[in-house]
Order: C-alpha cells, then structure tokens, then sequence
C-alpha cells in the first residue's frame, strides 16, 4: 500500500461511528447471508444478478510451473470473479453489512478514495443495488483505471497528485468532504471494516475447504489488509486446527518483520500491488497465521508471467508472489499434502507493466541472457582472428611496439607453443616508469602469471567471471588447438553485437 493510503486512513479515522466498526471480530453471529450462492451445475441453469456469480470460484491444479514437486498444488482463481478479482467479495459484503445496519440507505452514495480492485468490486456490487458511487483518485492513475471505473456507472474524481495528504486538493481530503457533505453517503474503508474479513470467514474459507474435501493441508494467502488470511484462515482452522496458514508478502512491507519481531519496521518501496503494507491495518490479526514469507518483486513477477505461459493463469503479481511461496514450502512437504493458493486478481490490469517486456527490463526483472560461448566470440571478434603474442627473449620495447601497432593493452607471452606468461598495459608502464632504460631488457624478466586457457565451449557468464576477478584476459584454446585471446573490450563488442533475449523460457 502506498503511504498516501495509510495517510487517507488517519484522515478519516473519525468517521468510524458512521461505518461498520464496533465489530472486530471475525463470527458467524452477528453478520447475516450475503447475495452469494452455491453453484449447481445440474439445476442451476442460470443466476439473476451477476452479484451471484462473485465468488464459488474454481480451483485449477498446478502442475507445469513446478513440474515434479510431491503435494497438490491448487490454484483459487479469485481472478474469475465478474470484477476480476477477489475484492468482489467484499466490495458486496461491506455494502449489504452496511445496509443491514442502516448505516447506508436507498438512493445511498458509497465514497471511497480507491484506484483498484476494491473500487471495482465496491462499483459493481452498487451498480446492481442502485448506489451512486464517488471514488477519488488521484491523477497519476491511468486512464484505463478511471475509464474502468466509469464504466460501471461511478463518478470518478481526478485529484492532482502533486500536494501533500492534507490538502483541501488531494484525494482523501475530496472524499472526505464529500462524505461529511453527502447525506446518506457510506465510507466503506476496507482496511479497518470487519465485513471484510467476515466474507472470507463466510466464503472463501468454506469454498477452500469444501473444494478440497476437507484435505487442505496448507493455505496460501497474500496479505493486503488482511481480509482474505484473517476470515479464511478463522474458517480453515476452526474446521482444522493442524492445517497450516502462511501469509506472503512483497519484501519491503512490514508484515513478514512484524511476524518474527512483534515489531513495526519501517518499511520499503516495492512493486506488487494489492498486497504489503506499511502500517498495520486494524483488521490484521495473526493469530491463525503460522508463517509470513516475504517474495522479492523479481520473483512475484517471474512467477505471474510462468503462470500464464505455462498454466493459462492470467493474473496480477500478488499471484506470482503467493505461488512463489507455495512452491517454496513444496519443496518440504509429500504426496499427502495439499496446498491451495490465492489468486488474487486477473491480469489484464497489469498489460502494461509486468506483462510488457520493456518495463520488466527497465526495472531489471528480466536480464538479457546471451546464449554465446568463447568460440562464439573469438568467431566474431573485429578484425583477423590471430593472436598477438610475443616471446620470452623478446625486448621490452618490442613488445610495446607490438601492443602499440595492434592497439592492444596486454600480450600473452608464449615459448614453444605453450603459454608461460603474460604482458600487460600495467605492468609496463610501472616498469618504465622505474626506469626508462629497462626497455631493453628482455619481456622473461617482467612476467605477470599466464591468462587462464579455457576451451572454446565455455560459456560467456563464467568468461565473465574469469575476467572481471583473475585477469585482463583468458586464452581460448580451440578443439584444432590453435589459440585465441578474448579481452575485456572482446566481451563488450560482443555483448552489444549480439541480439539479447529475456532469461524467460
Ligand atoms: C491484488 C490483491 N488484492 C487483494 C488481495 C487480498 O488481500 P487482503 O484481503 O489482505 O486485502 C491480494 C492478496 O494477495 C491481492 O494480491
């Protein structure tokens, strides 16, 4: 979550009378039935409302993004919710729960600063209710986003981005004044509701568990306010107490430090959105949370696009994120085990970031991998392929004469065929510098250690290696056994002459 969030949040910390907050507690008493219901394929021939098709989602068995790992791995595409994504759920529960306890009223407006999911699923549920909905935004967002928005029948308020959390201008404070100024207008404000959670105590627990026959052994689950882990994991474990519940999280955010420390740290910018945080959310409670393991951007990323290439998944990166996680504990567990991991939301909101390559290599997710060998490069090299060298009995100056003429910065030094030594830019220099008359002398008395010979099929990420910590050079000896040399400067003309392509199978 970014920090203008957390800021909207304090702002509006007095308007809690006026939401749904004297219940903290995740129950099956005090919330009544919300507009979901059970799918039946067979009698079941169509719904009435497309708030009855939010939630029952499928779980997909993953198989091909870790072939070979011993558990079930299952996938709750939450991504196939009507509004493409697990906020669905609560954008429809928070609205009914309001409405149960008048807090919100025919004709009612729903305001909410919010440019994602939770809008959508605030703005369908609305839509099919008959709420006016006003959500502020400010304008850095994209004009998909707003036009998504719109699309569902909200006003959508662009607030400049540039001022600071207080003022009269910014999104929070617009929508503030909007809802002290709007009668019957609703702050739903998920991360301090208890409906939230309570719609995953009510349905995605049930549905995790119902779909897995009672089998589930391990939920995995990103942590974005907390809704999802905190009602799912109460369900989950009151049916189960041993399965075990591992939160995610993007590092940078404080939950995976807070789980270990019981400390806030402070915490770092990253690019997953939907889950993290940098505050604690008051509906956050660990109590039926076992494990938090934090993901790198990187590896949430990585993973999200293989789950489109290879399972058909198309979602955000909070999937990759929570399906990193879940192979990594695989990798402990055994055929008897079952893992089911969230889904959060569907891809096509994030075309234009980790989905386009340009981006991903801007922000160093994807590096160019270049698939060359040392024979490769000495086949390319600029110029002739003959290696400049020069003999032990050699004068200084001769050697220098011949680095000059072929504009070269060190020699490898041969006698009978075999490499003994070497020259380098360095070390004459320090030489004559000593002494200028020992140009004379023969190259025997300056020998450095010789470069290291490789064979021509060694690849350029271990050429590179060899280069960069041991020596200026390494000699390439060819399978006719003729040699070659490959420099510094080699390796550059032959990284920009070749065409680079992503490290993405
Ligand atoms: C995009 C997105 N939204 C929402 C969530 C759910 O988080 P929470 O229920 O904790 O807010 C996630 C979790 O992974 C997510 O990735």
């Amino acid at each position: 979550m970014s920090f203008s969030v957390v800021v909207f949040l304090e702002h509006f910390s007095h308007l809690e009378n006026r939401s749904a907050r004297n219940e903290m507690t995740v129950d099956s008493q005090s919330f009544g039935k919300h507009s979901y219901i059970k799918r039946d394929p067979v009698t079941q021939m169509w719904y009435n409302s497309i708030l009855e098709i939010i939630g029952n989602t499928p779980m997909l068995r993953l198989t091909r993004v870790a072939p070979g790992i011993k558990p079930i791995l299952l996938a709750k595409m939450e991504n196939l919710n009507p509004g493409g994504s697990i906020k669905d759920r609560i954008g429809l529960t928070m609205i009914e729960d309001a409405e149960r306890r008048g807090l919100i009223k025919p004709g009612g407006t729903i305001i909410e600063g919010t440019s994602g999911n939770t809008g959508m699923g605030l703005a369908l549920a609305a839509a099919m209710k008959g709420y006016k909905c006003i959500f502020t935004m400010p304008d850095k967002m994209s004009q998909e986003k707003i036009d998504l928005l719109r699309a569902f029948g909200a006003e959508v308020i662009v607030t400049p981005t540039a001022v600071e959390p207080d003022d009269p201008r910014s999104y929070h404070s617009v929508a503030h004044r909007l809802n002290e100024e709007i009668p019957n207008s609703y702050f739903p404000n998920q991360y301090d509701n208890p409906s939230n959670p309570q719609a995953h105590y009510e349905t995605t627990g049930p549905e995790v568990w119902e779909q897995t026959e009672g089998k589930i052994t391990h939920f995995v689950c990103g942590i974005g306010t907390g809704g999802t882990i905190v009602g799912a994991a109460k369900y989950l474990k009151e049916k189960n107490p041993s399965i075990k519940v591992i939160g995610v999280d993007p590092e940078g955010s404080i939950y995976a430090d807070y789980f270990k420390t019981r400390k806030l740290p402070e915490s770092h910018p990253y690019k997953v959105e939907g889950i993290g945080q940098d505050s604690m959310p008051k509906i956050m409670d660990f109590t039926n949370i076992d494990e938090v393991i934090a993901v790198s951007d990187k590896d949430s990323f990585l993973v999200t696009r293989q789950l489109a290439r290879k399972e058909g998944v198309f979602a955000g990166g909070s999937a990759g994120t929570a399906t990193y996680a879940a192979l990594k504990i695989a990798n402990d567990l055994t055929e008897n085990d079952i893992i089911v991991v969230i889904i959060p939301d569907h891809g096509s909101r994030y075309l234009s970031k980790l989905y386009n390559d340009t981006w991903m290599k801007d922000n160093q997710y994807l590096e160019p991998k270049l698939k060359l060998s040392a024979g490769d490069i000495t086949h390319g090299k600029r110029g002739k392929r003959v290696l400049i060298s020069v003999g032990t009995e050699a004068t200084l100056m001769q050697a220098i004469k011949l680095m000059q003429e072929n504009d070269i910065s060190q020699l490898p030094v041969i006698e009978n065929g075999q490499v003994v030594g070497s020259l380098t830019e360095n070390r004459v220099l320090s030489t004559l510098v000593s002494n200028p008359t020992l140009r004379e002398h023969k190259v025997k008395e300056f020998l450095d250690k010789p470069f290291p010979v490789v064979n021509e099929k060694i690849s350029i990420e271990n050429l590179y290696k060899m280069l960069d910590k041991e020596s200026p050079a390494v000699i390439v000896k060819h399978e006719d056994s003729s040699l070659d040399i490959i420099s510094k400067s080699d390796l550059i003309y032959a990284i920009t002459e070749n065409s680079t392509e992503s490290t993405e199978r």
